[in-house]
């Protein structure tokens, strides 16, 4: 996936990302362990694992991990930040793991099974896992923000998290509607998913933020980088090589920005404090007996 393969993306995504609560692989374990008490497992393949995020947080549970990712950028930053002898990164993709047949007892994609062939992806996940094996989605979309703001609380938060939610819709206008399965917390993949069981939970998680690490956040989008390349070519046809300045008018990060110390009030504060919490949902998806795709 060209989207996630500049050192740009890279580098923003593990400054401007949230990191998963030791809560959301509690979910996860927990359901695991329902049929076994077992503390410990054998195998956790990871797709789509980035620079590694969410499979820190799971790797204590297992004697082998194998974490994958389709760009080779993401693996090299995961593997600079590897602190575990028993996790292999590489890259690979979602649609053809290399694994065995049922020899997976967790199989998990952390804010990535939207970029994946969904009908390829669960028929991959029906040969790799175990018969007791889970499957684990973990996603989260566009967050609550709120503004540190003394008067109208609570407009101001609705105003932030509506503009914040319409960005990334533009940002996202042209993907298939499989691809935009964030917003529908994976509705779609679900409702395809031949599975005996499928557990959902959710775990919030909030951050003292402020404009910068908001902007931050957008801009470490892969359909950000995706978006600004395409303006930047529309825009050189029509007027040639545009100077920086050029650039900053065009930016939707900058434009999110401007519009929205205006409605607060504050276009003289620097980004740095312009101070907004960031409420996440994380939402978790887990199945078990997973045997393919629902034929429609
Ligand atoms: C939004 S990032 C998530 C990274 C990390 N798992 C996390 O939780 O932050 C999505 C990742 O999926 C990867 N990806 C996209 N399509 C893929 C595919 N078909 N197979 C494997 N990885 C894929 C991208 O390269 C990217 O690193």
């Amino acid at each position: 996936m060209a989207w996630f393969e500049s050192k740009e993306i890279v580098e923003s995504y593990k400054t401007y990302r949230p990191h998963y609560s030791q809560q959301v692989a509690d979910h996860v374990l927990d359901e695991l362990k329902k049929p076994s008490a077992s503390t410990l497992f054998d195998l956790m393949v990871e797709v789509g694992c980035g620079g590694g995020q969410a499979t820190n947080l799971f790797a204590p549970y297992f004697n082998k991990v194998l974490a994958t990712d389709i760009s080779q950028e993401q693996i090299k930053s995961a593997r600079k930040q590897n602190k575990f002898q028993h996790v292999g990164y590489d890259t690979g993709t979602a649609e053809k793991i290399n694994a065995e047949d049922g020899s997976v007892d967790l199989l998990l994609a952390a804010e990535a099974a939207h970029w994946f062939d969904s009908d390829k992806f669960l028929l991959e996940a029906s040969r790799v896992l175990k018969p007791q094996g889970c499957l684990a989605l973990i996603g989260y979309g566009s967050p609550q923000l709120i503004p540190n703001v003394e008067k109208q609380k609570e407009d101001c938060s609705r105003y932030a998290s509506n503009l914040f939610h319409e960005i990334v819709l533009e940002l996202g206008k042209e993907l298939k509607p499989e691809e935009n399965g964030i917003n529908s917390k994976y509705s779609g993949i679900c409702d395809k998913m031949l599975a005996s069981n499928i557990c959902r939970f959710s775990v919030y998680q909030q951050y003292d933020w402020n404009l910068t690490a908001v902007k931050g956040l957008i801009r470490s989008l892969g359909l950000y980088k995706h978006y600004t390349n395409k303006k930047r070519e529309e825009l050189q046809v029509l007027h040639g090589n545009l100077q920086k300045q050029g650039e900053e008018s065009f930016d939707i990060v900058e434009v999110f920005g401007k519009i929205l110390k205006q409605y607060l009030g504050y276009q003289s504060f620097s980004d740095d404090d312009v101070k907004i919490k960031a409420k996440f949902e994380m939402f978790i998806i887990v199945a078990r007996g997973v045997s393919g795709v629902r034929q429609t």
